[in-house]
């Protein structure tokens, strides 16, 4: 991991000629707390409630019922916090005049946040709500398991790249060159 000198495109407040609690600033602190809030969150499904539907011991019933009161209280507030991370993230991308970033190679990690946001903003508003949630709910009752392991694997690809994006985007965005 080499540090780059600042390009044309950086993103530091006095780059951009502003002071250092302003606007981006407030916009940098909701994105990386909504982005806390929601992948913190999807560790939590992935890691616990998950591991706990699959487990034997209760009748398949009692545990769906579990995994839904789960789903139920935390799809709002990742809905949300995913709403905050686009808004913030497009603000600040207009507000640094970021766009060029997105044709080099250099800052995979902006495209990978994107993708990240555009995957989870299906997922969470088409893809749960009208497709996945009467499948698992249905699947569930009649007795078929294995969607409960199918959604656990699921939540382990999109933790990985999740963190992965996490990890890169902290470390581009301080300065860091993650090409080869
Ligand atoms: C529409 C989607 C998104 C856009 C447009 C966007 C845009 C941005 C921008 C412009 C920055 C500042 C870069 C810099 O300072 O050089 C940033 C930082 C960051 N973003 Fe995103 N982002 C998006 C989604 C995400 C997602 C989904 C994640 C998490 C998986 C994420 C995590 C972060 C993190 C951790 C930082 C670093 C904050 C820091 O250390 O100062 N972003 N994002």
């Amino acid at each position: 991991m080499r540090r780059r000198n600042r390009p044309a495109g950086c993103a530091c407040a006095r780059a951009a000629g502003v002071s250092s609690m302003d606007d981006a600033a407030i916009a940098r602190a909701v994105h990386v707390a909504a982005v806390v809030i929601w992948i913190g969150g999807v560790a939590m499904a992935t890691t616990v409630v998950l591991p706990l539907v699959r487990r034997k011991g209760q009748p398949v019933e009692k545990r769906l019922v579990l995994f839904e009161a789960v789903e139920r209280r935390f799809v709002w507030q990742a809905r949300t916090a995913v709403v905050l991370v686009g808004l913030s993230g497009f603000y600040m991308v207009d507000r640094y005049d970021l766009w060029s970033r997105f044709a080099a190679i250099t800052f995979w990690w902006m495209h990978a946040m994107v993708a990240v946001w555009l995957i989870f903003t299906l997922l969470l508003f088409v893809i749960e709500p009208f497709i996945l949630h009467g499948r698992v709910h249905s699947r569930a009752l009649s007795g078929d398991e294995s969607v409960f392991t199918r959604l656990h694997r699921a939540h382990w690809a999109l933790l990985i790249l999740s963190v992965v994006t996490v990890l890169a985007a902290v470390a581009g965005s301080h300065g860091a060159v993650l090409a080869p």
